[in-house]
């Protein structure tokens, strides 16, 4: 069947219906469809809706219906029609508020555009430039950890050093020349949780009333905001003392202050303190998952790893990439990255919110209706990639595909998102993906790898989805 588009087949014809009018498993009252979704199982219980119901069907998460639509392009579209139309809803925009992490990821309308200027400059890769000594201070830190892992036999927990590492790259980037970089990354060990806890309560009990846990985090959120306030200053006297830092800013900070300070931006110190807690945030799990599920996918293909160990041997000859053009020049790592995010998403779905009554393929959303965006479920469709469960990372090599793609694959499977809220870390994320893809198949092979929860690894969804329990054994790499 040829793909849809979102103004052909489905296009309006007839007056607009509810989202009720759509088909959608049955519900109970109040509750609606919440008790048969399982705990970390929500995308795959909504995927298999997608299945049975089609491109749009409705769900109840209480009791206000939402539309969910699984078709890419119509996903594709609405994400392109932001932030006038659709926003990221206020549920996230006031528990981060509550917070104090008001930043990019969570703000709607005026802030947002005010915000992003600033946290694109932050991330550019002429930035990303300066710290990149730092990039390869760390990756060789994981080089060492494994290596040793692998002297001794011992069994890596993976998720849990790729997540040390993208949290030490991330705060390397926002806090080199600061101090303290790893006090406040044990505050943000308590307050990432808590966060996502806090997204999916069924009821907000910390308006009303404060237990333990939420006690502990309002001191560990003073604590961070205190050291982050501190940090921001010290940048700002350093700037006011050497003018020439706003042409090249040294990190992270530095650089969100300068686009602060351009003149009309509208922004103060607040939005910078919060746009390094969103970074810090939105660069962890995302980026350390993605990875875990690459290594989990390429197990099972010996040709990708031997070719990836043949690219490392031309890119990483000291063992990692030591220059930005080394790691940019990992096509085939990037290209088993955009495979692996294809199959496993670390964000299977999105939510929008509708800024004002609007219609939507014929449906009529209210203001501040939700829309659920399933992404993963297109990017895995036979309408869009041949073999869709086949890993082949060649679809992503241009004129070294192995088949005709049947649509573009990069309009088909959006990982980063698309439109003007596009990922702006997407270019640091692949650059970590590259320097440790790189690093690990210049080094080691990958002697085991398995959950500890089963046979396959299976997937959890907390903040992203995530593979549970997954284990590696590595040896050492022999032949030059
Ligand atoms: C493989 C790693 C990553 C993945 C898969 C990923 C994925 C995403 C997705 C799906 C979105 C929502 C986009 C949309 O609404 O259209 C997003 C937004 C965002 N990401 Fe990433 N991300 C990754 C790494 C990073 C990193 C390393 C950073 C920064 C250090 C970052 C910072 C952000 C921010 C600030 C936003 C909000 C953008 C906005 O709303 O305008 N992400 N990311």
């Amino acid at each position: 069947m040829p793909p849809t588009t979102a103004g052909a087949t489905l296009a309006p014809k007839s007056p607009p219906r509810s989202i009720r009018e759509l088909p959608g498993p049955t519900r109970l009252p109040l509750v609606g469809n919440l008790l048969q979704i399982k705990p970390g199982a929500f995308h795959q219980v909504a995927e298999a809706w997608a299945d049975r119901y089609g491109d749009l069907f409705r769900l109840y998460l209480g009791p206000k219906p939402m539309l969910a639509i699984s078709n890419p392009e119509i996903a594709g579209a609405l994400m392109r029609d932001r932030p006038e139309r659709f926003g990221r809803g206020v549920k996230i925009e006031r528990a981060a508020s509550e917070m104090g992490i008001e930043g990019l990821f969570s703000a709607n309308g005026d802030a947002w555009r005010r915000q992003r200027p600033m946290v694109m400059a932050a991330l550019d890769p002429s930035h990303i430039r300066e710290y990149f000594p730092g990039l390869v201070e760390v990756t060789r830190r994981l080089e060492r950890r494994w290596r040793e892992c692998a002297r001794t036999h011992a069994v890596i927990d993976v998720q849990s050093d790729l997540m040390r590492y993208t949290v030490d790259v991330t705060a390397g980037l926002a806090f080199t020349l600061e101090s303290d970089g790893d006090v406040i990354q044990s505050h943000l060990d308590e307050i990432f949780p808590m966060l996502n806890r806090r997204l999916f309560a069924p009821f907000p009990y910390w308006r009303y009333f404060k237990l333990p846990i939420d006690r502990r985090l309002d001191h560990h959120l003073s604590e961070v905001h205190k050291a982050v306030d501190q940090f921001i200053a010290a940048a700002r006297a350093r700037i006011e003392a050497d003018p020439s830092l706003r042409e090249r800013p040294r990190n992270l900070i530095e650089a969100m202050i300068v686009a602060r300070d351009t003149g009309g931006s509208g922004l103060e110190d607040k939005d910078v303190a919060g746009n390094v807690l969103t970074m810090l945030l939105a660069g962890e799990d995302t980026t350390a998952n993605t990875l875990a599920w690459m290594f989990t996918l390429l197990f099972k293909e010996p040709g990708a790893c031997a070719r990836l160990a043949a690219e490392a041997a031309l890119l990483a000859p000291s063992g990692v990439p030591d220059t930005q053009e080394q790691a940019g020049a990992a096509v085939f790592a990037e290209a088993c990255a955009n495979e692996a995010m294809r199959i496993k998403p670390v964000a299977p779905f999105l939510f929008l919110e509708a800024r004002h009554d609007t219609v939507v393929e014929n449906v009529r959303i209210p203001q501040g209706g939700l829309i659920m965006l399933l992404l993963r479920r297109g990017a895995n469709d036979s309408r869009y990639f041949a073999e869709p469960e086949r890993f082949d990372a060649t679809r992503w090599l241009g004129e070294e595909r192995s088949a005709a793609p049947l649509a573009s694959p990069k309009r088909v499977s959006m990982p980063f998102g698309a439109g003007p809220r596009l990922c702006p870390g997407r270019y640091l994320a692949l650059l970590e993906i590259k320097m440790v893809t790189a690093m690990l198949f210049r080094n080691f092979e990958i002697e085991e790898l398995y959950s500890e929860a089963g046979k396959s690894v299976p997937e959890r969804l907390s903040f992203t989805m995530e593979p549970v329990g997954l284990r590696m054994r590595l040896k050492e790499r022999t032949a030059a």
